[in-house]
């Protein structure tokens, strides 16, 4: 409604000057909120250059390497580290399963796939099993948790593992 670019001056003496007319205990609050108020306005005004600039910086993050590429990193991912425990098909059956108690979990298991919502996946993927109350021995990928897309296709990844019902 007002004019935002280059008025502040005539809001600022607006608002407090209503306020006089109200209460006067209450009016210090009035006036601290109204100013505050005004300067949460005014900094939007500025500010709303600052998340323009940003942003566009941050989506290309998404469609830039593309989905293929995504799947493709994921795979690797689940090729280099989860496999090691949790075996290529996912059995639990990787060579650092053997010294694993509990054992790593079997992802062809479909009621275990029935068990768990892909959030769930997707935690334990990013933090780890102590995170979710399973064994610390399921390590956490901290790196993955600003590849929220990378996540997603390992979970897509472990969903396709799931053996015969
Ligand atoms: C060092 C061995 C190890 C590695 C590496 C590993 N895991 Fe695990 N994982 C485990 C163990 C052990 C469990 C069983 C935890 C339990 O049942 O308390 C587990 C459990 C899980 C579960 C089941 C959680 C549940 O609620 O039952 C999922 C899903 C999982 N891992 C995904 C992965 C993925 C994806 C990767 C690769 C990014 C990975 N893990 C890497 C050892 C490992």
């Amino acid at each position: 409604m007002r004019n935002p670019k280059g008025r502040n001056g005539d809001g600022g003496v607006e608002t407090p000057g209503s306020a006089l007319g109200r209460g006067r205990v209450p009016l210090l609050i009035v006036l601290a909120v109204t100013f505050f108020l005004g300067c949460g306005g005014s900094d939007e005004a500025s500010s709303s250059s600052k998340p323009a600039a940003t942003a566009p910086s941050a989506m290309p993050a998404k469609p830039g390497p593309g989905a293929a590429a995504v799947s493709a990193e994921a795979d690797q991912i689940f090729a280099t580290r989860c496999a090691t425990c949790h075996g290529p098909e996912g059995r639990g059956d990787g060579p650092g399963s053997t010294a694993l108690t509990p054992k790593p979990r079997n992802f062809q298991d479909p009621q275990w796939q029935d068990s768990v919502d892909d959030d769930h996946i997707a935690t334990i993927i990013q933090y780890g099993g102590a995170a979710v109350g399973k064994a610390p021995m399921m390590p956490g990928n901290p790196d993955l948790i600003a590849k929220p897309e990378v996540v997603a296709a390992l979970v897509k990844h472990v969903r396709s593992l799931r053996g015969g019902s």
